[in-house]
Parts: C-alpha cells; sequence; structure tokens
C-alpha cells in the first residue's frame, strides 16, 4: 500500500549563534522521526512547548527542507524537490499555522487574498466565486471585510482568512499547526468540524499539532507524543489517551484533569521539571532527568521505538 504522506527518518539541525570556531553548538529540533499518513486519516502530534512539532510539521509539507531524512507525498520526494517543483505541489500539501499573518500579503485586500489561489490556478471565475461564498460561509467571514487590508481585520479574523485560503483548493494533506487556538468556541467547533467532512469526503490526511489534549483525542485516530524532538510513543489515539505508557506521556495526559467528561480520568500526575533544551540534550533517554521511573541504563543508552502489546503501540522507554 502507499502511503499519502511517508517521512523517514527527518532530523532538523539548526547551528546555535552561541558557536565558535572552537566549540559548535547544534539545535537538535526534529531526530530520527519516521511517520507515516494514509489517505483520510488524522494523525496528532503532541508534546510541550519547543519539542519540534512546528518544525516536523513545516518539513511535512515541504516548508522547511530536512538536515537529513526523506518526506515522501504521492510519490514526490519533496525533501529534495527544488522550490519552484514544491510550489506546483502547493494546492495540494497546505500548512495552516496558528499565526496566519505570516502567509498574507500585507499589500493585498481580504478579497484579493481570498481570490488569489484561485487566480493562480486558473480557475474560472464562477468556479472560484461559487467556491468563495462556501468558504467565507464556512469560516464565519463577512464580505464586508473584502475592502480591508489584513491589520484592518483582528487575529481571529486573519486566522480565519488563512483557513479559507489554506482550504481554498481542497487539498489532499494539511498540516493543521494550533488551528484553531485563537478562535473562539463556536468558530472552533465549526473549524474542526470543516476539517472533519474533508477527511471523509475528500479523503484528506491531517496532522494535527496541538497543545490542546482534548481536541486531538477528538480529532485524530493515531497519535505521536514527542520529547525533545523524538517521538517517545505512538498509537492509536484512543488506546494511547486511555492507557498511556511512556513516563512522559503519562505524565503529559495526567496534567490534564479529565478529557472527556467522566471516561478519561487521569488526573493524578502534574507536569514537573524544567521543559528540555534542545541544546543540552541529557545523554541516554532525553526524559531520564525528569523521570519517576529513571535507571541505570536510561542515563547511558538511548531507548529505540519498541512495539508494546498486541496493539498498534510503539514506546521508547527502558522500562518497558
Ligand atoms: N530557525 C531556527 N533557528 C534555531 N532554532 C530554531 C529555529 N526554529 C525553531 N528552532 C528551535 O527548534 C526547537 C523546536 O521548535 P518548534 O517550533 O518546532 O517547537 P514546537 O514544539 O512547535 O513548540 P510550540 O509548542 O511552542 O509551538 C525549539 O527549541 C526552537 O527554539
Ligand atoms: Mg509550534
Amino acid at each position: 500500500m502507499s502511503y499519502l504522506i511517508e517521512a523517514k527518518h527527518l532530523s532538523k539541525v539548526f547551528k546555535d549563534k552561541e558557536s565558535t570556531v572552537f566549540k559548535k553548538k547544534e539545535i537538535i529540533a526534529v531526530d530520527d522521526v519516521s511517520l507515516t499518513i494514509n489517505r483520510g486519516e488524522s494523525v496528532g502530534i503532541v508534546g510541550e512547548s519547543g519539542c519540534g512539532k512546528s518544525m516536523l510539521g513545516k518539513m511535512l509539507v515541504g516548508l522547511t527542507l530536512p538536515t537529513k531524512g526523506s518526506v515522501n507525498y504521492d510519490g514526490n520526494e519533496i525533501s529534495k524537490l527544488p522550490y519552484s517543483e514544491i510550489k506546483k505541489l502547493r494546492p495540494r500539501l497546505q500548512p495552516i499555522f496558528q499565526d496566519a499573518d505570516s502567509t498574507l500579503n500585507p499589500k493585498f485586500t481580504v478579497k484579493k487574498l481570498i481570490e488569489e489561489p484561485f487566480v493562480i490556478n486558473d480557475i474560472s471565475k464562477s468556479d472560484a466565486n461559487q467556491r468563495i461564498d462556501e468558504l467565507l460561509s464556512y469560516v464565519n467571514l463577512g464580505k464586508e471585510l473584502y475592502g480591508r487590508y489584513p491589520h484592518e481585520i483582528s487575529g481571529g479574523q486573519r486566522q480565519r482568512l488563512g483557513l479559507a485560503r489554506a482550504l481554498s483548493l481542497k487539498p489532499d494533506f494539511i498540516v493543521a499547526d494550533e488551528p484553531a487556538a485563537s478562535l473562539d468556541s463556536s468558530v472552533q467547533a465549526q473549524i474542526l468540524q470543516l476539517l472533519n467532512q474533508m477527511k471523509s469526503n475528500h479523503g484528506l490526511g491531517l496532522v494535527y499539532v496541538s497543545h490542546n489534549l482534548r481536541i486531538v483525542s477528538m480529532m485524530t485516530e493515531k497519535v505521536n507524543v514527542m520529547y525533545l524532538g523524538s517521538f517517545v510513543e505512538t498509537g492509536d489515539t484512543q488506546d494511547v489517551f486511555d492507557n498511556p505508557v511512556h513516563p512522559y506521556t503519562k505524565m503529559l495526559i495526567g496534567s490534564v484533569l479529565t478529557i472527556d467528561g467522566d471516561k478519561r480520568k487521569l488526573g493524578k500526575t502534574k507536569v514537573f521539571g524544567e521543559p528540555p533544551d534542545p541544546k543540552n540534550r541529557a545523554t541516554g533517554c532525553a526524559f531520564h532527568p525528569r523521570c519517576d521511573c529513571c535507571t541505570q541504563i536510561c542515563k547511558e543508552e538511548r531507548p529505540i521505538l519498541k512495539k508494546v502489546g498486541d496493539k498498534n503501540r510503539f514506546v521508547a522507554c527502558h522500562n518497558m
């Protein structure tokens, strides 16, 4: 079976500004991550701030090239394509970020911004107008904003405009990185419903990045828990949320008092310790300085993802 997206051994390393000729320092944002996404499948990525979620998402849609590893999209090795070729695939591969500002040309009016994807892709005016009306009602944006520039509308309106643009050409793969974070809950629900509809009606593949574990648990079928650039636990979302295995996953999920009402009461553990520094990764298991179950091997040897149990669960922990 061919995957919609197949990422193998992805790493992204930055040179730290504090580097000197004598001492080279690196920031390892993503560290040897592999994952696959099928058509019509949604996959969550969760983890603390700075663990590499956005960087991974950017590599999956070809916005950033990996330092190592490959991303294959529907037979195209996008991690090796020049920018001009990736641009041709852009209507099909869409990022949606919380900060929509960076994708909106400040010199364009709302009208021009909403029409731009259709113009670039030679879509007829009547088809475009019909789709634009549909999109504006989905994201709850009124045409009275048409004459304004991005800085003349609110942050939430800019975000909805960014979303409408991303969804305009019915992409088949979306990385949604905190797409609903600054929206009020009714619009948030509409957006999530829209993404779900696209998933079931158009076979959209979705990577959903969020700190909101409740939304991830509702929106995704599989989840990857990330710690300091690597996956520490992956599996079916329901299963991982009901029965987290890695000490970090337990800590992360335990920090949410209740998820989904009474069903998943895991609220005992608190997230403790400082989020780690990607410039100073601990030896062995990166999580060991914060782990309750740390033993000698955890300080020395890096654990790799291993299958645990009879379900689709992989965990990187020596104490399994
Ligand atoms: N251009 C860059 N140069 C150097 N370091 C970077 C660069 N971009 C990101 N980083 C670092 O890479 C790491 C991962 O960043 P990333 O944005 O992927 O985190 P994240 O998991 O999305 O965090 P958040 O939840 O806060 O959005 C961070 O330590 C960040 O500081
Ligand atoms: Mg991020």
